[in-house]
């Protein structure tokens, strides 16, 4: 059963982050730790900035507004969630969504490595500067969204594709119509790398 390690070691974990006290105002807050959620076998992972309201309660990513639309964009690129995993930055919920500080976003990275390391996809794909600023830390994301970029990772490569938020872009024409042309050349990266493996 090739999950069962996998799903074990996301569980170790995410006891590893509730027993070194990582971000412990935060945790105080949260109703809970919001791991991620999705396929462990994923040729992507999404990333994205922290959970909010409803996320906190119910323990899983992207599920409010963001969530919805994101789910819209995965189906018209030919996905579900059951494709992919996604996660944050940041895994519990910063009081009243403000933006998660420099600080927590950095006690948070190395878990969220190791993260990317128990499900080896071939692509990671960012959603806002959050999660965007750690991988490709002197670009801009009006820059490179949508852009596949090779970056070394541990001992090996990854490519990570940067896109706007979809909570930036859910109100907002032209970065919605940005967003959704991006998401569609998603399918089109992993031919691409799948073509380049063979
Ligand atoms: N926005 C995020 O960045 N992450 C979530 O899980 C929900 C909204």
């Amino acid at each position: 059963m090739p999950h069962q390690p996998k799903a074990h070691a996301m569980r170790t974990l995410e006891e590893e982050i509730i027993a070194h006290n990582i971000t412990p105002e935060l945790a105080q807050q949260a109703t809970q730790l919001v791991i991620g959620d999705g396929n462990l076998d994923a040729d992507i992972v999404f990333i994205g900035e922290a959970p909010g309201k409803k996320e906190d309660l119910e323990g899983l990513p992207f599920i409010g507004a963001a969530g919805k639309f994101l789910n819209e964009m995965l189906e018209a690129a030919g996905m579900t969630r059951s494709d992919v995993y996604i996660t944050n930055i940041v895994k519990y919920r910063p009081p009243n969504n403000r933006d998660p500080s420099k600080e927590e976003k950095a006690a948070f990275w190395p878990y969220l490595l190791k993260q990317l390391q128990i499900i080896d996809p071939k692509v990671v794909i960012t959603l806002g500067r959050h999660s965007m600023e750690y991988f490709l830390p002197d670009m801009k994301i009006a820059e490179v969204h949508g852009q596949p970029k090779r970056i070394a990772f541990g001992d090996h490569k990854i490519v990570i594709m940067p896109l706007y938020h979809p909570a930036a872009a859910l109100y907002n024409g032209s970065m919605r119509q940005t967003l959704i042309d991006d998401f569609l050349k998603v399918p089109i990266v992993i031919t691409e790398l799948d073509d380049e493996e063979e």
